[in-house]
């Protein structure tokens, strides 16, 4: 299948490029811009993509490529572009200037295409472009041609048609260039002459296959959440390996009202899944976090019992069915890519997030949706007959509401809050709002304010309400949501759960706040 790489210097927007492509049917992976080029030549790259990244070309400590880099893509014709960094980068290595700009420029630009090429085929004279840069280009090296101009940028694009190098300074893959996708088309169909291979439901056939053909006759254990990763995976696996797949759901006592029934519902009645392993370990976990206020103490209570039932549930299971060899999981391709960004500067704020396996349960790990989207695996959970109430359900964290309650646990504020977070779910699916919000949760604040109830006085605890749109958890704005379902919604839990008088309603927005409360 034809492959397009894209080389990651730390760009904001790489993961964007990758899934841009990937909707225009071409197969894409990220590498790290250092990855080493034995590695690079085995993925036998159709093109290569360098990203963005906040360095400046000039500056030594900043990335580069080896020369190497260029002698393989030119001799095996394997076209590249360079988007931002990229751009400048290319051109410095290969004998152009690059320098720090006085007036920086950032937002939409009006580009000027100077003559036809087929970066910019089919596309009119002017386009809308967005840039963010600092750096410009100040001199064009040798066999290059600038392609593009903006007003106060002389090099916004340019082509080596005989070496296949093209860069552009402003950014095709995100929505503010409206033509980018048309650009990114031009590069991927008339330069690099890519054919649309990369279609889910080929994907869905081929991934089967193969899974049946790596566990045969064995069998393959999975830790079911009813989260859509991990549900997503036990269908795919179910489908290649039917009653030879074992899942195990572990009721952590944090979960929300009548989720475990649901996940039972769904995957052992409607989905027909044969060894579906209900664990209760309810009682367990809600012993050991008695009286635990910390949380990245709880969170590490959580995750070591989660482990510890997780297996002895396996070792019971490995005695009764003895061909156990392989353990599955939901790890989809975000997870695992290790951009530039990510791995130069990440501090810790909570321990997130999913929960590997100990080395020493000896079982085979089989990720099916390791090289995915969210969006590609909810589109594969449909089409394998999930219903969309899985695959479009807000995310909702490992420690559950374990991290919704503040401070120390117990039965009686589990209950509250189960109670008053189906009232909000309720009527934000009444509203018809619930798909177009990222999270929407119910926190319990243990402190009791004084209310009245017809005419008696109450003095009971306070609920927040979390609403937030966000588009990778990674920021998110609180929900200026409509004074009348917020009415309707604040009234309902103060009536109708007990145990609550006051309800409030969160308007911070990340950062500084997060989204959980712990
Ligand atoms: P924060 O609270 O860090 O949350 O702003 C960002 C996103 O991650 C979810 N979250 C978790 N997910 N295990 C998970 O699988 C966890 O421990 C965890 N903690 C937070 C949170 O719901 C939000 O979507």
């Amino acid at each position: 299948m034809d492959t397009i790489i894209v080389l990651d210097f730390g760009g904001q927007y790489t993961h964007l490029i990758t899934r841009r492509i990937r909707d225009l049917g071409v197969f894409s992976e990220i590498l790290p811009f250092d990855a080493d080029l034995e590695k690079l030549k085995k993925k036998n790259p159709k093109a290569i993509i360098l990203s963005g990244g906040p360095g400046s070309v000039y500056e030594q400590k900043d990335p580069r490529l080896k020369d190497e880099f260029y002698q393989f893509t030119i001799i095996n014709k394997i076209p590249v572009l360079g988007i931002c960094y990229g751009h400048h980068l290319i051109m410095h290595q290969l004998g152009g200037k690059v320098e720090s700009k006085e007036v920086k420029e950032y937002g939409k630009a009006i580009l000027t295409i100077l003559e036809p090429n087929l970066l910019f085929d089919s596309l009119e004279k002017e386009q809308i472009v967005w840039m963010s840069h600092g750096d410009q280009i100040t001199k064009i090296a040798s066999g290059f041609k600038a392609y593009a101009i903006t007003e106060t940028c002389p090099v916004a694009a340019y082509g080596n048609q005989e070496k296949l190098l093209y860069g552009v300074q402003f950014h095709p893959e995100v929505s503010n260039t409206p033509n980018g996708i048309k650009m990114l088309e031009n590069f991927i169909f008339k330069i690099a002459d890519c054919k649309k291979e990369w279609k889910l439901e080929g994907w869905i056939n081929k991934t089967i296959e193969k899974i049946k053909k790596e566990i045969g006759l064995k069998k393959c254990i999975l830790g079911l959440s009813g989260g859509v990763d991990s549900s997503v995976a036990a269908v795919l696996l179910h489908k290649a390996i039917g009653e030879r797949l074992h899942c195990i759901f572990v009721n952590n006592g944090m979960l929300r009202k009548n989720e475990e029934k649901e996940v039972w519902e769904t995957f052992k009645k409607r989905l027909k899944f044969e060894n579906f392993h209900y664990v209760d370990a309810e009682d367990l976990f809600l012993q050991r976090l008695t009286k635990i206020e910390d949380p990245e103490e709880k969170r590490r209570i959580i995750g070591h019992t989660f482990i510890e039932v997780f297996e002895n549930k396996t070792i019971e299971l490995e005695k009764a069915y003895p061909d156990i060899k392989y353990l599955a999981q939901g790890t989809i391709y975000p997870d695992r890519v290790e951009t530039s960004v990510t791995s130069k500067v990440s501090v810790k704020i909570k321990s997130h997030h999913n929960l590997t396996l100990p080395d020493n349960m000896k079982l085979k790990i089989i990720e099916p949706l390791k090289d995915l989207y969210k969006d590609e695996v909810r589109k594969v959970g449909l089409r394998l007959g999930l219903p969309s109430y899985i695959i479009n359900r807000h995310p909702f964290p490992g420690p559950g509401l374990a991290v919704r309650i503040i401070g120390a646990i117990d039965k009686e504020k589990l209950t509250i809050l189960r109670n008053a977070d189906e009232i909000l779910i309720e009527e934000i699916r009444t509203a018809g709002i619930y798909d177009q919000i990222w999270q929407a949760f119910c926190v319990f604040l243990p402190l009791k304010t004084v209310g009245i109830m017809g005419d008696y006085r109450t003095y009971e605890y306070i609920c927040s309400i979390r609403i937030v749109e966000s588009t990778d958890a990674m920021t998110a704005n609180f929900s200026k949501l409509d004074w009348e379902i917020l009415e309707r919604i604040g009234t309902r839990i103060a009536n109708e759960v007990k145990g609550i008088n006051r309800v409030v309603y969160d308007i911070s927005n990340k950062p500084p706040s997060t989204i959980e409360y712990e």
